[in-house]
């Protein structure tokens, strides 16, 4: 099953929250539920919460008793308000939002018209995407060697997208054509989408996956069990990546061993408008950072920083890796000026 899914006016999707002891399927019906669903984290990944988005959009086209195209455009406008609140720092989720809105505007005076534009807008991105990963992981996988030691940090996996993934794209790719890879996760505290899902998603496809704690990237990369590090990406602005948190750790410890450090990512996540000072960094609840799981690992009254990603200067970027081909970081710089 993909990771979303728009059926007769709902939407299916697994909770990642749960994951990997509980596979358990969510069925979202409003545009409340979805702007929840991104902001608990049941939905996350940057490609994926854009879907989500659309889709959000699309429940309220569908469901509304609006008579007229302006009403349901107020409706439309209203969700799309809760939406964008949900995540400050993936642009996927603003890129989608726009371009479903735009669909809907072009429609004037039949409602049905509209309705359909937004649900077909929607579901459009949604194969898309796949489409998109897939051509990402045919382009990164002419990069990766028989034998190459790759380390991901957070999930840029299939659970991260519609399907296939961005970075675990590349990997699977490779893996297919036959290629032997070992995939070093990083755990990626504080929520551990490399421990819960990265290493949920390999094993599952029985690509070979060594789990490592954030700290040990160093020591892993100084014993040169690291070829390659690949990473996703929530948005690449003129200057920088930006990724999870401890992406940029991973980057300089890659540069200082000489290992290649690559980016992969859709187009959608490129926001050459910005730079990377103009953007907001998702700051989550300290209660991330004082519990693992369920387990209180600090002592109460702790001051707790919890930023949920960081910012990656392109002089540490080896290639950008997307659904047209692979960007030196030159060329990227060519693009964005
Ligand atoms: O906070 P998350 O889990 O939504 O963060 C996700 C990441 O940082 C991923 O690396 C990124 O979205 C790329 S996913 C293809």
């Amino acid at each position: 099953m993909r990771t979303i899914e728009w059926k007769d006016g709902v939407v299916i999707t697994i909770d990642q929250t749960k994951l990997p002891m509980k596979e358990e399927h969510v069925e979202i019906k409003t545009c409340s539920e979805m702007a929840d669903a991104i902001k608990t984290m049941k939905i996350r990944g940057a490609p994926v919460i854009g879907v989500a988005a659309a889709y959000g959009l699309a429940l309220t086209a569908y469901h509304s008793r609006a008579q007229t195209t302006e009403n349901l455009l107020v409706e439309i406008e209203s969700c799309a308000e809760l939406l964008r609140k949900t995540r400050p720092t993936a642009v996927n989720l603003f890129w989608a939002i726009g371009r479903v809105l735009n669909k809907a505007k072009q429609v004037h005076g039949n409602l049905e018209n509209m309705v359909n534009a937004v649900v077909d807008e929607a579901q459009r991105m949604a194969n898309e995407d796949v489409e998109t990963n897939r051509k990402i992981g045919e382009n990164g996988a002419k990069l990766i060697e028989d034998g190459d030691g790759i380390l991901t940090h957070c999930n840029a996996g299939c659970l991260a997208t519609v399907d296939y993934g961005t970075a675990l794209a590349v990997i699977r790719v490779a893996f297919e054509q036959g290629k032997h890879v070992r995939v070093f996760a990083t755990e990626t505290r504080p929520l551990l989408q490399g421990a819960r899902l990265t290493a949920f998603e390999l094993k599952r496809d029985k690509i070979p996956v060594t789990l490592i704690t954030d700290n040990m990237v160093g020591y892993v990369m100084s014993k040169k069990l690291v070829s390659k590090v690949i990473v996703g990406a929530d948005r690449i602005v003129k200057d920088a990546i930006i990724n999870k948190i401890g992406t940029f750790t991973v980057a300089v410890v890659a540069y200082e061993h000489s290992t290649p450090f690559y980016v992969a990512a859709p187009k959608s996540t490129f926001d050459l408008t910005r730079l990377s000072k103009d953007v907001v960094i998702e700051e989550r609840s300290p209660e991330e950072v004082i519990f693992c799981g369920k387990q209180r690992i600090a002592p109460k009254g702790i001051n707790v920083l919890n930023p949920a990603f960081d910012i990656t200067p392109l002089k540490y970027v080896s290639g950008i890796i997307c659904e047209t081909g692979i960007l030196s970081s030159a060329e990227f710089k060519k693009l964005a000026a």
